[in-house]
């Protein structure tokens, strides 16, 4: 190990955060009774420019009056570009109660960024002698944001989770894409002519490298790593698809648009209970080889060594929050 100890963020579950458009507030009642982990109230893109004020109070009044049990809520504010940004802080922060755990920021392009937002929600904690501190979570979503993802990352105490936001992502670095989140058929690879001539067509995962990037950035500084929308809501196998590769990658969760996504991400980024069995038995064989003396023994004809006990906590814990949280 270094000797740089990363500090890790608090721990929540992530497995599913689901969005809800603040100018809709015959939603939220559906969302507190959701099984989402976190809740995010949109005040940014899925709210018109004209609703933007009455979003704002229906999102503070939301917080106050609707029992949000033990889910995580979170604000998503408008970007450091508008004019909505710096109210939408401050009316949430001074009307919305202690209820808000976390701050969204959209399209964090710099370190900058998060220092500006640090510093009014560090003066409104102050004047409103807040009991409970604010998290960060930031939407990786540009091109500037990606380039300089290590630093935002670093930025504040307050950050918690990074977030890949594919839509405006794509917008940002002018990306092809049919639908957000979705694979595109022209990134692929061909394979060569096999003897019948024939050649196969493997669809690539064009979200790799952002996904991958972000990944080390959060894990880096002791961050969650999220995975963002998917689109298509009505295409269950696509969203598996998508998920269970940021999965793979070490993502802890992804965004639900729709509420009939919020079960799938939950199923997607919770341990199976063969998985859970298979990290308690590298422990115990682990825990019996220490004993004798050994670093590395095999288990079902597979070597495990120190790196494997890492691994199998990481589950374990995974499992005990989650039984701990139901
Ligand atoms: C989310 O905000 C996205 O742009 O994908
Ligand atoms: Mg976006």
């Amino acid at each position: 190990m270094s000797f740089k100890i990363v500090e890790q963020a608090p721990a929540r579950l992530n497995r599913s955060e689901l969005a809800v458009p603040g100018s809709q507030p015959q939603l939220f009642e559906k969302a507190a009774k959701s099984s989402a982990d976190v809740i995010f109230l949109d005040l940014e893109d899925a709210v018109a420019p004209d609703d933007k004020p009455q979003a704002r109070k229906n999102v503070i009044a939301a917080l106050r009056d609707i029992d949000w049990g033990t889910k995580t809520m979170s604000v998503r504010i408008n970007g450091l570009d508008t004019h909505f940004m710096y109210r939408d802080v401050v009316d949430v922060m001074e009307q919305g109660g202690e209820r808000l755990d976390l701050i969204m920021i959209p399209k964090v392009g710099t370190a900058a960024d998060v220092y500006a937002v640090d510093m009014l929600v560090t003066q409104c904690e102050a004047a409103t002698a807040r009991k409970k501190k604010i998290g960060f979570e930031m939407i990786i979503e540009t091109a500037l944001g990606m380039q300089n993802v290590h630093e935002i990352a670093a930025a504040s105490k307050r950050n918690e989770s990074l977030h890949f936001g594919v839509a405006d992502y794509a917008a940002s670095t002018k990306a092809r894409t049919t639908n957000i989140g979705g694979a595109n058929p022209n990134y692929a690879v061909l394979t060569d002519k096999d003897d019948a001539g024939k050649r196969d067509v493997h669809w690539g995962d064009m979200w790799h490298y952002a996904v991958a990037r972000m990944v080390v950035a959060a894990r880096a500084n002791g961050l969650r790593p999220i995975d963002g929308p998917f689109g298509d809501f009505s295409d269950a196998d696509g969203y598996r698809a998508g998920g269970n590769r940021a999965g793979v990658l070490g993502c802890e969760g992804k965004w639900a648009i729709h509420p009939s996504q919020v079960a799938l991400a939950n199923e997607l980024f919770t341990p199976s209970d063969v998985e859970v069995k298979k990290a308690h038995r590298i422990l115990e064989a682990m825990a019996q080889a220490q004993k004798e003396g050994k670093g590395a023994v095999s288990l079902d004809g597979r070597l495990i060594d120190l790196a494997s006990i890492r691994q199998a906590e990481v589950l374990v814990a995974k499992a005990k929050q989650i039984a701990a949280a139901s």
